[in-house]
């Protein structure tokens, strides 16, 4: 899968939020049937997000979040949203892998009724208690539908027992952790909701930080936050040079094995990352970074 740098969470059971959002600028988009909803909406909610994938064609692919694999609503989200137009499903409170291993059987059964191609929806895991933490390099590779770990830091927060945690020592060691989970199973890993969605600065810094530890993409929650996230995704024009010189110089000798370049010394890591920079850099009519991967081109 390409790599994508946003997901914007849009209110299930909000009808003028859906019928916009394929044309706000993210690269996904993740149509909530959990917490955003309240419960006595959730079959309202079903309803309309099951319409909106009807007619889903290009654009943002589309996610669905359904509820926890344990809870009683998860089998009619399941039943309701599991139909062509659908890319995957978010995955939230995910403990252990089973809780991947349930949901991946169901949609086999569902895909195979609804005339989809089996094992092409995908999955995204919120990783969003310490258990779940502890266990996320298994539950990274639990299913080859699993296309990327997300934190949530919310309920994270709860499970931890803290009041206040934006500067805590102790996220910064869950984020680098789902990571590197994350990156041990090739999957891609989106960081945290950043919920004061009028203070562009705090997220742009935010979104840096996430990217600086090794975070693919972020979670979302209001349009006015994409265009900044995408910034901070999006490889400077210094990396973008800089990388090029690179590639260039190890293309020409390649048998070198280590050379300088720019007066700072060159190996096969530092070409491997030139080229996923390069990947990475837009292209035009593509919203999506290359795909990750650990081979080296020559
Ligand atoms: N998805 C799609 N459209 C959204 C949106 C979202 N998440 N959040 C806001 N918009 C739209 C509004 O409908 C409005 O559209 P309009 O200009 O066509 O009228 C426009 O963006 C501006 O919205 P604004 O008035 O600034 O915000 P709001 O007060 O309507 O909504 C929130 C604020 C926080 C309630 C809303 O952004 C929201 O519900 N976000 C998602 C929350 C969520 O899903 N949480 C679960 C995951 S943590
Ligand atoms: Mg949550």
């Amino acid at each position: 899968m390409v790599m994508i740098r946003s997901w914007l969470f849009v209110p299930g059971h909000r009808q003028k939020m859906i019928d916009k959002s394929p044309g706000r600028g993210s690269d996904a988009l993740i149509y909530d049937l959990e917490d955003a909803v309240p419960p006595n909406e959730t079959e309202a909610a079903r309803t309309k997000v099951a319409a909106a994938l009807n007619a889903a064609q290009e654009g943002p692919r589309r996610f669905v979040r359904i509820h926890g694999a344990g809870h009683g609503a998860v089998d009619g989200d399941l039943r309701a949203v599991v139909r062509p137009g659908l890319e995957g499903l978010v995955l939230p409170k995910v403990d252990r892998p089973e809780d991947v291993l349930t949901v991946d059987r169901w949609l086999t059964e569902l895909e195979s009724q609804a005339g989809m191609a089996p094992g092409s929806v995908r999955l995204a895991a919120m990783i969003e208690s310490a258990v779940g933490l502890i266990q996320a390099p298994a539950i990274a590779v639990s299913s080859p539908r699993l296309a990327a770990l997300m934190f949530g830091a919310e309920d994270f927060a709860v499970d931890l027992g803290l009041f206040s945690f934006r500067q805590g020592g102790l996220l910064a060691y869950a984020r680098s952790a789902l990571v590197v989970a994350a990156a041990s199973a090739r999957l891609e890993v989106v960081d945290k909701v950043y919920v004061d969605f009028r203070d562009p600065d705090g997220l742009a810094r935010e979104t840096q930080a996430a990217r600086e530890l090794g975070f693919t993409g972020k979670l979302l929650i209001h349009p006015a936050q994409i265009e900044a996230v995408h910034h901070v995704f999006r490889p400077t024009d210094q990396e973008v040079e800089s990388a090029r010189r690179v590639v260039a110089a190890f293309k020409a000798v390649p048998e070198e094995g280590t050379m300088a370049v720019d007066g700072r010394m060159v190996d096969l890591p530092v070409v491997k990352r030139a080229q996923w920079i390069l990947r990475s850099a837009p292209k035009k009519g593509s919203s999506c970074r290359g795909e990750r991967e650990n081979g080296i081109e020559t």
